[in-house]
């Protein structure tokens, strides 16, 4: 077991961990962050993907000891305050969530790319979710969804929602 610090959308766990699990099952069977799904386990589908200190990564190959002091986000984060974002509210609208299971993960990579790119055109969101695998909608309702939700201004809210956790100090202990 290793001592280890993780802030969570936010949150600040101090826990001890073992040293082979990988951090996907640590937050999905230890803290119940089940909104990070497991496909392949292997780093291809990206169901998995989490944002881990500012970029987005597969957790399904990130050993939770080797993740001391990470910043991580994940999709529990997303809508944390009750009312969905912007890009939730597009999938929504759009039709861009069928069985759901890449839904988190596919989020999280639409949150990475209007961080870098707040007004992405179509080949950047194509590029921007690549890492994503959808075996259900065809991606052209996710495409749709995410060039929409540049529209209604998603960029500036995750600006705006960034500002807000970076004056939280330190977080919460959980
Ligand atoms: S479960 Fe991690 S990339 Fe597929
Ligand atoms: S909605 Fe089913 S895999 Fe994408």
């Amino acid at each position: 077991m290793k001592a280890i610090t993780l802030t969570i959308n936010g949150n600040r766990y101090e826990r001890e961990v073992p040293e082979h699990k990988t951090l996907l099952h640590y937050l999905r069977e230890d803290l119940g962050f089940t909104g990070t799904k497991e496909g392949c386990g292997a780093g291809e589908c990206g169901a998995c993907t989490i944002i881990m200190n500012g970029k987005p990564v597969n957790s399904c190959l990130v050993l939770v000891a080797e993740a001391d002091g990470a910043v991580i986000e994940t999709i529990e984060g997303e809508a944390a305050e009750g009312d969905l974002t912007i890009v939730q509210k597009a999938f929504d609208e759009h039709h861009a969530v069928q069985c759901g299971f890449c839904t988190g993960g596919m989020i999280m990579s639409v949150k990475d790319l209007f961080r870098r790119t707040p007004r992405p055109d179509r080949a950047e969101v194509i590029e921007g979710i690549e890492g994503n695998f959808c075996r259900c909608t065809g991606y052209e309702q996710i495409i749709e969804a995410v060039l929409d939700a540049a529209d209604k201004g998603a960029a500036e809210e995750i600006g705006q929602r960034d500002a807000a956790m970076s004056k939280k100090q330190g977080g919460r202990d959980v």
